[in-house]
């Protein structure tokens, strides 16, 4: 008998495809904090805000999940803090789904002083130059403060072109790094952990990766260290060689992508997850996610220019306000120009992946794919 007082059930992490159309994939990932209908786009909120957004703003775009950083958050303001005051989720009111990158990633690319060794990555704070210590056990352990309900181990990346030994010499430190995350994953109801795959643009590599990682078994299986300065038909040569050796019954997250038609053309290669700076970044660069291929609103062609982004779209900043007037925010760098051209291009990914989602369970993903690439031409 179920006693009264019993706790209501936190659901299992989990993963069902609901339709597949060739590689593509549609399906749902289950977490403590609800579902993640894939493909599915996480914005960006590194240190746990997504930058010029109200979280209400971004949940009513169709967002169901963000990412947040490991490394950001134990620097400022401490994963210890986000405990005490609740985790992650009430800190920031976001109260869906959370994926937390390990950190290693930004340590590389952010860090001074770095120092890799079997055991960790030391480096000093980008901040205030203070020293830490970050190992697969102890950025899971931020993770787990944080209340992530996806967490990821952590990994080595290397930047390409790189030599064969150094990309060997990082995939299999990630493998063993793998291996330690599972020990020390503390595997709260509803709440996975992601492996991630390394091995560089040498597919042999890949491969030998994805399958030891499905060996040693994940809630999901993440593929790192792409779009880090190779050509886009390098990356879907290695995704093309890396998603068949993944299981197909768990998700798969393209970390750090990328452009409309680096997600269009890696869903059709069998990935559900991805994450990328680009929209955000973007906006607060002036730049626009349209229908009709980037603009930017920077060039003086839209200082007189009375008409909306898109006069269709769902997003009232693309819709109710004049390319001239976003021009002018612009120019003056005012907050609201980064507000607004924020708020257009996560508009515009977020139905992207709409689309994308209704095109695979309609078994249309090839028409999809070829009138979405037509509009941007
Ligand atoms: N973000 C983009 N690429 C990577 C990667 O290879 N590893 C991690 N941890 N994060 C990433």
């Amino acid at each position: 008998m179920t006693a009264p007082t019993e706790p209501a059930a936190v659901p299992a992490f989990g993963f069902r495809l609901i339709a597949t159309d060739g590689m593509a994939r549609r399906g749902e990932v289950t977490t403590a904090h609800g579902a993640i209908r894939t493909p599915a786009f996480m914005p960006v909120g590194t240190q746990a805000t997504v930058k010029t957004m109200y979280p209400e703003q971004v949940r009513a775009l169709g967002a169901d999940i963000l990412l947040g950083n490991t490394y950001h958050l134990m620097l400022r303001p401490t994963a210890e803090r986000v405990d005490r005051l609740g985790g992650l989720h009430r800190f920031m009111n976001w109260p869906h789904p959370i994926l937390t990158d390990s950190g290693g990633f930004q340590v590389m690319s952010l860090a001074k002083l770095r120092k890799l060794n079997e055991q960790a990555v030391t480096f000093q704070s980008h901040i205030d130059g203070s020293r830490h210590v970050l190992s697969p056990e102890r950025s899971l352990e931020i993770q787990g403060l944080l209340g992530s309900d996806i967490q990821m181990q952590l990994d080595e990346c290397v930047a390409l072109p790189a030599e064969r030994a150094e990309i060997e010499r990082a995939m299999r430190l990630s493998l063993r790094w793998a291996e330690r995350s599972k020990a020390a994953f503390f595997g709260k109801p509803g709440h996975g952990l992601f492996a991630i795959v390394q091995g560089g643009d040498d597919e042999a590599l890949r491969v030998e990766s994805a399958r030891a990682l499905t060996a040693i078994g994940f809630h999901g299986y993440a593929v790192g260290g792409l779009a880090v300065g190779e050509p886009q038909d390098v990356m879907l040569r290695i995704l093309s060689a890396t998603t068949p050796e993944l299981p197909a019954d768990r998700p798969r997250y393209l970390m750090g992508v990328g452009t409309p038609d680096d997600i269009v053309e890696s869903v059709g290669r069998g990935i559900d997850m991805f994450d990328c700076v680009m929209p955000t970044r973007a906006g607060r660069h002036g730049q626009a996610f349209t229908r009709r291929g980037k603009v930017n609103l920077r060039n003086a062609r839209h200082a007189d220019d009375p008409r909306p982004i898109d006069e269709e779209s769902t997003c009232p900043a693309a819709r109710d306000y004049s390319r001239a007037y976003l021009h002018h925010l612009v120019k003056a760098e005012e907050a609201l120009g980064a507000m607004l051209l924020t708020w257009i291009n996560l508009s515009y990914y977020q139905d992207l992946m709409a689309g994308l989602r209704a095109a695979i369970e309609a078994g249309r993903f090839q028409d999809h794919k070829a009138a979405v690439k037509d509009g941007w031409a």
